[in-house]
């Protein structure tokens, strides 16, 4: 498989570079469809790329109030635990940015774990467009890369990897000892855009496996867009186990 792999010299321009992506995506989805709904997902990289998309240079160019967000995944906790995906989020980038209230799709984690997840599922059914596709298509999934090869909350083992109804669920992770609220690999899939971002020596060894395996081993790798594009966005310490020639 083909997979575009975006490598940054460092980390400050792999931020730069993704919250370019991101920007460049959100004004085509609005300008094509007069809205752009954005998934985001948790992790430290991540959070660098929200505070910069609340600076100005971006603040001028996207129309925040066309933008809908939604979150790939939550740990179940409440919204202002300082492990809430949905709190990074806040502190970061919607405290900052002028985005309407009505537009924040947050997961209501402080419900019971079943609970959370189907009204979850219907909030995305509700606030995407459809536009005929079912399941909904988000115009940008933004994913991160666990070092076991989980993304979202989609872990090794477990059974929300085998779900194909459902387009959230919620997952008992016994490493961690918690619940946790993901998106599904069908909706997932039905992206218009994934974008993975990944950065760091931590990721070197999980990506060179990623990228190079053939057959999905990892939940990651279970990452296929139906009919949309997937990109890796990754800085050289992750890419460092990358045989340069295959992605260049
Ligand atoms: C979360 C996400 C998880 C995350 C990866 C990578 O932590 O909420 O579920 O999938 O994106 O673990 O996280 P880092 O980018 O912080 O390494």
């Amino acid at each position: 498989m083909n997979i575009p792999v975006d490598i940054a010299p460092d980390q400050d321009l792999l931020v730069q570079r993704t919250a370019e992506k991101i920007a460049f995506l959100l004004i085509e989805a609005i300008r094509l469809r007069g809205t752009a709904s954005l998934v985001l997902s948790g992790g430290t990289t991540p959070r660098r790329v929200y505070e910069l998309l609340t600076t100005l240079s971006f603040a001028k160019r996207i129309e925040w109030s066309a933008v809908h967000l939604f979150w790939g995944d939550e740990r179940c906790v409440p919204p202002h635990s300082p492990e809430s995906n949905y709190r990074m989020v806040r502190e970061a980038f919607l405290d900052h940015a002028a985005i309407p209230p009505s537009n924040i799709h947050r997961i209501e984690t402080e419900l019971p774990p079943e609970t959370a997840a189907a009204r979850y599922e219907e909030e995305v059914r509700q606030a995407v467009p459809q536009d005929g596709r079912t399941p909904p298509a988000f115009d940008l999934i933004m994913l991160g890369l666990g070092e076991d090869g989980h993304t979202a909350s989609l872990f090794p083992g477990t059974q929300a990897l085998e779900e194909r109804d459902r387009l959230v669920t919620c997952v008992y992770v016994e490493r961690l000892e918690a619940y946790r609220i993901s998106m599904t690999f069908p909706l997932i899939n039905n992206a218009r855009n994934i974008l993975f971002l990944v950065s760091g020596k931590g990721k070197a060894e999980i990506l060179r496996a990623i990228l190079t395996g053939g057959e999905a081993v990892y939940p990651a790798q279970m990452v296929r867009p139906v009919n949309g594009n997937l990109v890796w966005m990754v800085d050289s310490d992750a890419a460092s186990l990358l045989e340069k020639a295959k992605h260049s």
